[in-house]
């Protein structure tokens, strides 16, 4: 099996990253992960990429970021990025919105991990396997708006990113139901370890 690196970009817990680490050293994938890239230091999926000495960058972030310092951010991050030659990137929980120069300025694929499902079709629902029409949440609370929208069934999605944001063409989605006495935490818990073997077996299968 040929390697093929990963850089994958993370601002929270890097549970997923954890998955994605522990897949390679079980020999399950022939990624390798050449960069951790985070704008939180201070976050678990920093100490993670530490802990399992991966190469890793933290650049953070200036709070209330203006436009210029949103770009110098990037440029910043796509110069680490490009040094590390990587042939994909993972947002894996990577709570910045790039911007559209930015992305089109990279010619390898970036995927991204979202905690709900989106429809193929970029629309506003989504059609559940059992028929059911749930309406597709998009933006950084879609766990609670699963609740409160008191939809039956959510889940996660494995996407590419374009710059109009969760609306990129899905490679993988996973249903996940929502329990009657779910909270934000319980629910997220549960897509977390979804989404975890959804990453493993799309990076595992998919030709990216
Ligand atoms: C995951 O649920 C991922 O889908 C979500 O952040 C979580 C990261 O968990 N991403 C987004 O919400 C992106 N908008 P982790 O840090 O434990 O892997």
């Amino acid at each position: 099996m040929s390697q093929t690196t990963l850089a994958i970009m993370v601002s929270g817990g890097g549970s997923n990253l954890q998955a994605v680490i522990d897949a390679i050293a079980a020999g399950e994938l022939s990624w390798r992960i050449g960069l951790v890239l985070s704008d939180r230091p201070e976050c678990g999926g920093v100490q993670r990429a530490i802990a399992h000495r991966i190469p890793v960058c933290a650049i953070p972030y200036p709070p209330r970021a203006t436009a210029v310092q949103r770009e110098a951010w990037e440029q910043r991050a796509l110069g680490v990025v490009r040094a590390f030659a990587p042939d994909m990137v993972l947002l894996s929980g990577f709570m910045r919105i790039l911007s559209a120069e930015t992305l089109n300025s990279i010619s390898i694929p970036i995927i991204n991990q979202h905690p709900a499902l989106l429809p193929a079709d970029g629309g506003d629902t989504y059609e559940l396997a059992d028929g059911r029409v749930i309406p597709a949440l998009r933006g950084a609370h879609v766990v609670a708006d699963a609740l409160r929208l008191r939809i039956p069934m959510t889940g996660c999605t494995i996407h590419y990113v374009v710059p109009e944001v969760d609306r990129g063409p899905v490679i993988a989605t996973h249903e996940v139901p929502v329990l009657p006495d779910d909270t934000e935490e319980s629910l997220h818990q549960r897509i977390r370890t979804a989404e975890q073997r959804l990453l493993v077996r799309t990076l595992a299968k998919t030709d990216f």
